[in-house]
């Protein structure tokens, strides 16, 4: 029997233990190729994948990150957004005229957009493999150190990881959003009429911690949040967008 697309959906959970066996050639093409077949805007394929093998790399982006899952997984993939290869293929005069478009904010929005539609197909095809998967925006630790680590040319960005391999664990699937929060008809749903299912779901999400068999905790979604946005992080993402040229206008 074959699981269908959404019931490996519906079962993700991330997977930040993995057993020691890298994934098959054939397993990584499987992935690669899914994440490609993603929608993407104006069929600009505004990104690459780059699968990390070399060691070294592998433990300089580990250190990065300070999360031992970017080293031990089956196999580590780093999603960039590429806006060199459609500069690239134009003569120099095109490239003049391609520039403004290239350096703006909508550009910028596609390639992160197109990236992360392409990473997401590969998560859930590595989840319907039977393979567990971790998304990885800790590689932004030191955004500059990975550009230069993977020797990314003008206006190609390390956006963030994604482990993949065979689970060593197996986490609770942990709770989201009431549907009521997140889905709303026609207009905006005002954030009062918000607040009693966010009140509902920090109850929801304090019990989860509280059972949950591993880093037990008392938490409330609430609190995450006010904690997480108090504290600015990685500021240094802005002018390193402006030096590789993408974001600018
Ligand atoms: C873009 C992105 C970056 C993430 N970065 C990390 C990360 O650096 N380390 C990590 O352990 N999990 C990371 N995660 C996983 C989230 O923490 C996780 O998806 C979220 O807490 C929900 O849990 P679940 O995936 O188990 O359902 C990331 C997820 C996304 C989408």
């Amino acid at each position: 029997m074959t699981i269908s697309a959404i019931d490996t959906i519906m079962s993700h959970r991330s997977i930040r233990k993995f057993k020691n066996q890298k994934l098959s050639e054939e397993q990584i093409q499987t992935i690669v190729t899914a994440a490609q077949q993603a929608s993407t805007s104006s069929h600009v394929m505004a990104y690459t994948i780059i699968g990390i093998t070399d060691e070294s790399i592998k433990e300089q982006l580990a250190e990065i990150s300070g999360q031992p899952y970017v080293k031990d997984n089956g196999h580590l993939f780093v999603f960039c957004g590429d806006l060199h290869r459609v500069e690239q293929i134009g003569s120099n005069e095109e490239r003049l005229a391609m520039q403004k478009s290239l350096e703006s904010s909508e550009q910028f929005i596609v390639m992160t957009i197109d990236a992360a539609l392409a990473a997401q197909n590969a998560a859930i095809t590595a989840e319907g493999l039977g393979l567990g998967i971790c998304f990885l925006g800790s590689l932004r630790n030191d955004v500059q150190k990975v550009n230069d680590l993977l020797r990314l040319p003008p206006r190609v960005i390390p956006l963030f990881g994604l482990a993949v391999g065979y689970p060593d664990q197996e986490p609770e699937l942990k709770p989201r959003l009431p549907y009521e929060a997140v889905y709303h008809h026609n207009t905006y749903l005002q954030i009062e009429k918000q607040l009693p299912f966010i009140q509902q779901f920090d109850q929801e999400l304090h019990d989860y911690y509280q059972i949950r068999t591993q880093n037990k905790r008392k938490d409330t979604w609430t609190e995450q949040m006010v904690r997480k946005f108090s504290n600015p992080i990685r500021m240094d993402v802005a002018p390193f967008l402006k030096m590789k040229n993408v974001n600018k206008q």
